[in-house]
């Protein structure tokens, strides 16, 4: 009787709050989530910092260079961290004292206008990209063509357009958006199409019309619409592992050249540098593979959008045992691009070298692929602003002038390549 009563209000009240609780509230929240870069000058030193980050839930790796790791830290874990960076006799320096006030700052932001309103002034959702290139493929239908990579795990499909002014152009392949929290890097490939397609500058109409460019936006869908929805700091794809708990891999060490060798990938599933539990074993990965190895003969410059940190990574990522044969060329047309940004009024700096040279080595890389595997000889991974100051949580007044560096770094490159034939 009356037991039964009220249990079965009390369940109908929790289903009502249940409903008005609101769709925000499901997110990760990142609440004194602190971010640390922490410098390091011996092996023993990186191991021990770099052991901090299986205790997953409370280190997060950002960023990993020569000689500092950036890492984002709760702040329950905090104490600890700082005795395990004394313990390591490294040096740990403060860049985000809390990770959710840039998220909460950013998702403002992004409300702003209606919610279709496609633009550079915030970061657009996977749906808003979607609708605006649809509008694009319309508005031009002569000029450019909607192509479909494949299927992503969760069923999405990938999308990419192909801008061809005339027929007989060298051929620029734009991957964008692998890894899931770098929102910069389909901000900047959606305006770099917008300007191929509206700008007047003769110097930007001059590159538009003499290249064919197929770009690809948002190549991991999942993790992408992820991280709006419920994860701002997810990486990597969304597929389950048969092995443990933890869900995806890192799209950008999947790729089927010298897949985990030399350590350039974990085998732990829990890792955000998981290569997977074997070459191409996700989905978006081997539908991009099979993409561009059947327009491969058209494509001669491969360029994979990543931030941050302001580098231009040529082959070899696999090794540092080698450099690749036309290893002085990349350099060359690296240094060209990394000039031309430069000589911008931002003054924006750029380094560049191969990606094990000046980062860390990581095998089953997009540009170490199109390299090694289906001969693009200029290939590149770019990572864009900052250097860490804001990370992956870039505010949105960096999107044009990032993507106008992006534009005239690629004019540059495009005309150093011509040069050198
Ligand atoms: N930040 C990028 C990543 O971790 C760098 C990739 C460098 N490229 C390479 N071929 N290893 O995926
Ligand atoms: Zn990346």
């Amino acid at each position: 009787g009356n037991t039964f009563t009220w249990l079965w209000a009390l369940a109908l009240l929790q289903g009502a709050l249940g409903a008005a609780v609101p769709e925000t509230d499901s997110r990760i929240r990142y609440d004194n989530y602190a971010v640390y870069k922490v410098k390091y000058e011996s092996v023993e030193q990186r191991n021990l910092l770099e052991k901090l980050t299986e205790d997953r839930a409370n280190v997060r790796l950002w960023h990993e260079a020569k000689d500092e790791l950036h890492l984002m830290i709760s702040p329950q874990s905090l104490s600890e961290f700082q005795t395990k960076v004394r313990q390591a006799n490294a040096s740990a320096e403060i860049f985000i004292a809390n990770v959710q006030d840039l998220i909460d700052m950013e998702t403002t932001e992004n409300s702003r206008g209606t919610s279709d309103e496609f633009g550079w002034k915030r970061y657009n959702s996977l749906a808003q990209i979607e609708a605006w290139l649809d509008e694009i493929l319309a508005r031009y239908p002569v000029i450019t063509e909607g192509f479909i990579v494949g299927q992503s795990y969760e069923g999405r499909t990938i999308r990419g357009i192909k801008i061809s002014y005339k027929s007989g152009n060298p051929g620029v392949f734009i991957e964008s958006n692998i890894h899931a929290r770098e929102w910069i890097t389909s901000a900047t490939a959606t305006w770099l199409i917008n300007q191929f397609l509206t700008s007047e500058d003769p110097l930007v109409r001059t590159l538009a019309e003499s290249h064919d460019w197929y770009i690809v936006p948002v190549l991991n869908v999942d993790g992408f619409v992820y991280t709006h929805e419920k994860d701002r700091m997810w990486r990597k794809t969304r597929q389950p592992s048969a092995t443990s708990s933890c869900i995806g891999a890192d799209p950008n060490r999947n790729y089927d050249s010298h897949w985990m060798e030399n350590n350039g990938a974990s085998s732990n599933p829990c890792a955000e540098n998981y290569g997977g539990p074997q070459p191409f074993s996700e989905p978006e990965i081997k539908a991009m593979s099979e993409f561009v190895a059947g327009i491969k003969d058209k494509v001669n410059v491969m360029l994979a959008f990543h931030s941050y940190s302001q580098l231009l990574l040529s082959p070899y990522g696999h090794t540092e045992e080698e450099l690749p044969p036309n290893y002085d060329d990349l350099m060359e047309v690296a240094k060209a691009y990394a000039d031309a940004v430069e000589a911008m009024p931002y003054g924006t700096v750029y380094r560049y070298g191969t990606a094990s040279g000046i980062l860390y080595i990581a095998s089953g890389a997009t540009n170490d692929w199109a390299y090694n595997e289906q001969d693009i000889q200029i290939s590149y991974t770019i990572e864009f602003r900052d250097t860490g100051h804001y990370g992956f949580i870039l505010p949105p007044v960096h999107i044009v002038p990032n993507a106008e560096e992006a534009l005239f770094g690629i004019a540059a490159l495009l005309d150093k390549c011509k040069e050198l034939g």
